[in-house]
């Protein structure tokens, strides 16, 4: 497969390390409706297992949430569980990190073979500038907003962004009821991004809700505690597949 290399001076440190992009591995082009399975509900002595299985149903992007117990009071998984992951699977890897100073180790989860990067508005010193970072190691860059994160603060920055993630929980746990005014904020998401860019939601939706969201303008939909928490994974996936018909415009 292609690569590419990329390196550079970020922050002031030498980040001459090669970062090899696989560029045929990319977030899928807006204009589709993705479910993006996040792991936190998977059996994590299983997770190269578990993504096997999602992959076998046809999605393209699996959600790692990264969590370091300061940001939010929880701790995942860091860059070399995706390092071995990476080697297991062809998804693209969206990888959530719901961490303080970001741009202290975005380069590593790049390097680790994250795809996507998404990191957080409210812990990020120069979002800009990360983002620009970010192109630069060849990943895409996500900007996220907690639920009560106004949606001004992405304004300036958003439009340069590959996805914009709508939080509809507070972030830091799987399996949470989902926050009905924090996904309306999709909505004013959608009218600054336009249709280019991707809207992701994450937190609490299930077939349910995925009509709703949907409709405002979600088309990455994240999704755990309703797949995971599932017998059958696959099932699961096609249960929100159908949701996404039910939507009215
Ligand atoms: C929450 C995480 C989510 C979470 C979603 O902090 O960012 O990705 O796994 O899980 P569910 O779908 O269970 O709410
Ligand atoms: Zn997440």
């Amino acid at each position: 497969m292609a690569g590419g290399f990329t390196a550079g001076c970020y922050n002031g440190i030498n980040t001459a390390r090669m970062v090899n992009v696989n560029k045929q591995r990319r977030l899928p082009k807006a204009g589709t409706i993705e479910i993006a399975p996040s792991i936190l509900s998977a059996d994590f002595a299983r997770l190269a297992d578990e993504i096997a299985v999602i992959e076998s149903a046809g999605v393209k992007i699996v959600h790692l949430d990264v969590m370091d117990g300061h940001f939010v009071p929880n701790i995942t998984i860091g860059p070399p569980v995706i390092a071995k992951l990476r080697k297991y699977s062809n998804l693209v890897f969206d990888s959530h990190l719901m961490i303080s100073e970001p741009e202290k180790y975005a380069e590593r989860f790049v390097e680790a073979g994250a795809d996507h990067v998404t990191f957080h508005i409210e812990a990020a010193d120069e979002s800009k500038r990360l983002i620009d970072r970010l192109h630069e190691l060849g990943a895409t860059a996500g900007i996220c907003l907690n639920p009560e994160t106004p949606v001004d603060s992405i304004k300036k920055v958003a439009p340069l962004c590959d996805m914009v993630l709508v939080m509809t929980v507070h972030p830091g746990f799987g399996a949470q009821e989902f926050m009905p005014e924090a996904a309306k904020k999709v909505i004013q998401v959608r009218e600054i991004v336009g249709p280019d860019i991707r809207v992701e939601v994450d937190g609490g939706i299930d077939p349910q809700m995925t009509p709703i969201v949907v409709s405002y303008g979600a088309d990455t939909l994240v999704a755990g505690n309703a797949i995971f928490s599932k017998p059958d994974r696959v099932a699961a996936i096609n249960a929100i597949r159908q949701a996404c018909k039910k939507t009215k415009n």
